[in-house]
């Protein structure tokens, strides 16, 4: 199995070019199944996860053609409506497929996604919502299979006890913009993904409103014609490699930076040394070339994960490899997923002090990390890892790098051209 080898110990400086957004991607791509016309999405990084969704949607009767980062849809057979558990158990985002599945076809039959590394995941808010729009939900077979000969507009809310669900939102939208009358999804996730799925909705013919704040208003429409859409860039991507920078005391310019999706997260950043500087303000923030910079040492923060526009979970584990390198005590809390915290052990067994009290780690700042074979499970906790070991004396070792292929493209040859000691090699058995 791969692993990534790490030297540690080199400043990174250079330039690089943000992704596109794999959580953009995914439920746009399954909106797909709306279109009746043909879809194109450019801008799609080559990831594990994208291999996964043109897969599923060839096995529903999808004709996919990938063309380098492009990739166009054309929908031939529309009888297929069976996500089946073999795919979904790759990738529990192939859930974006139950409300266009629904929408289009009448019927949706995807497989109950199971347990996660991440923590307990359930599906019942996507469920309610689709019941709400008047669709039957049933279990069959390990199947969630949910039917509507007609959808009809309604009032659904989108709450749950971690805040609102992302995926959820997406499902609902996708089904709503074809229901009859009005839809008003209310506490609706405001995350940019979801924003970037109505937009293209829009641009396929939908009426929707609100989207980026908790109430969508969407009209159903009868047709919605194909798209032709570049994917925005990827937040996490972009968070990531800012804190590449920083633990490394680095110098690296970002290009395609969305600055005004990742606020929370600068915010942090910013109270704890790392300046991130817009380099050129004619450019849009939502995708801009900033540079990054850290002052010689780092004072500790707090900080909360939150839906957005609050501090993302999906960079708590990165952030949390800088803080390891503080000056003092940092805390952390993760209020959407209470058990991500499978990097903590790993990030220990590299001589950080973490201190685990449930749903928050306290960080207590050392002078240095010591490079260590640790064991990625997760796509977050796995980048953390990395990040860590770019900053630790000596070699690192990080193996199950798969979890990180599914989200970020080739990041060793990405991290490598900004001057990281980092190489691909064979990791042994897991
Ligand atoms: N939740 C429920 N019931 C539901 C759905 C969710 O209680 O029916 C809970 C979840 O257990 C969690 C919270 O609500 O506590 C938020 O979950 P959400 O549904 O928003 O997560 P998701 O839509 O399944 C997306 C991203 C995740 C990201 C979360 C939160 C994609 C493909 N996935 O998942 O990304 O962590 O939103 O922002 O967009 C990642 O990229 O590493 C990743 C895990």
């Amino acid at each position: 199995m791969d692993a990534l080898r790490i030297e540690g110990g080199q400043r990174l400086s250079g330039t690089i070019a943000v992704d596109g957004s794999k959580n953009a991607a995914l439920p746009a791509l399954a909106a797909a199944i709306l279109a009746q016309d043909t879809f194109t999405l450019r801008g799609v990084p080559p990831l594990q996860d994208i291999q996964n969704m043109t897969h599923l949607l060839g096995e529903l009767g999808c004709a996919v053609q990938v063309d380098d980062r492009d990739i166009t849809i054309d929908t031939t057979d529309t009888s297929r409506v069976h996500a089946p558990y073999d795919i979904v158990r790759t990738m529990r985002a192939s859930i974006c497929v139950l409300g266009p599945l629904l929408a289009a076809r009448g019927e949706a039959r995807v497989a109950m996604p199971g347990g996660c590394a991440i923590g307990d995941r359930p599906v019942d808010l996507h469920l309610r919502g689709l019941e709400a729009l008047g669709a039957t939900v049933s279990l069959e077979g390990g199947d969630m299979v949910l039917r509507a000969d007609t959808l009809k507009g309604a009032t659904v809310f989108m709450g749950g006890p971690f805040g609102s669900t992302v995926l959820g939102t997406a499902n609902v939208l996708c089904a709503a913009v074809r229901a009859t009358g009005e839809t008003i999804i209310e506490s609706a996730a405001c995350e940019p993904e979801v924003a970037f799925l109505a937009r293209l909705l829009r641009a396929m013919g939908a009426d929707i409103e609100g989207e980026g704040t908790p109430r969508i208003t969407v009209r159903g429409v009868e047709r919605l014609s194909g798209v032709d859409i570049d994917l925005m860039p990827d937040r996490i991507v972009a968070g990531t490699l800012a804190v590449a920078s920083a633990i490394t005391n680095g110098n690296v310019t970002l290009e395609r930076f969305p600055m005004d999706h990742l606020l929370a997260v600068l915010d942090r950043l910013r109270e704890s040394g790392v300046h991130v500087e817009q380099l050129d303000s004619t450019q849009s923030p939502d995708c801009c070339t900033v540079q990054i910079t850290t002052d010689r040492r780092l004072r500790p923060i707090l900080f909360t994960t939150q839906p957005h526009p609050g501090f993302p979970t999906d960079l708590q584990a990165q952030v949390m490899s800088l803080l390891c390198l503080a000056d003092g005590n940092s805390i952390v809390t993760e209020k959407i997923y209470p058990d991500r915290f499978l990097h903590v052990p790993e990030l220990a067994r590299m001589g950080a002090t973490v201190i685990r009290l449930g749903a928050t780690v306290v960080v207590q700042g050392v002078d240095e990390l010591v490079g260590a074979p640790v064991m990625a499970s997760d796509l977050r906790g796995g980048a953390a890892l990395v990040l860590a070991g770019l900053a630790a004396k000596g070699e690192t070792l990080v193996r199950r790098i798969y979890h990180m292929d599914r989200g970020y493209t080739n990041l060793e040859v990405q991290l490598a051209s900004l001057g990281a000691h980092i190489e691909r090699v064979d990791g042994g058995p897991n």
